[in-house]
């Protein structure tokens, strides 16, 4: 209908940010990962190809995401969030399985 609610960031809300992206942000993922170049973590563009045609993927990265571990990138970890729901949880993962795209 092309009624924005509210006056807040109309052109964030026509253009729509992926849920996984706002996911990654709000959950303070991209303090340790960014989109394409290595911080603490691997880039997502590293992740996303490194998986890419692996079925297991979304389940494998789901549970690393809920419950952290290290020794696939190197000896750093990634932390646990236990507090995620599991749909954030799919969702970032699809996200970042699809090179974490910005729209
Ligand atoms: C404190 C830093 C830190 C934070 C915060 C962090 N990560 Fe990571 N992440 C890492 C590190 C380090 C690795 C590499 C782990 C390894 O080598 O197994 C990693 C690996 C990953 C991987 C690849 C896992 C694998 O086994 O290949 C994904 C996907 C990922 N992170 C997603 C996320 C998401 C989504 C969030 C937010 C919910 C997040 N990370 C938050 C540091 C972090």
């Amino acid at each position: 209908m092309g009624v924005l609610i509210g006056g807040l960031a109309p052109q964030a809300q026509a253009a729509g940010p992926p849920a996984g992206q706002r996911i990654a942000l709000a959950n303070a993922c991209m303090g340790c990962h960014a989109v394409d170049r290595k911080l603490v973590g691997p880039s997502f563009e590293q992740v996303a190809a490194k998986y890419k045609g692996d079925a297991r993927a979304p389940a494998k990265l789901a549970h690393k995401v809920k419950d952290g571990g290290s020794g696939v990138w190197g000896m750093i970890p990634m932390p646990a969030h236990p507090k995620m729901s599991d749909a954030d949880v799919r969702a970032v993962v699809d996200w970042v399985l699809q090179g974490a795209p910005s729209r």
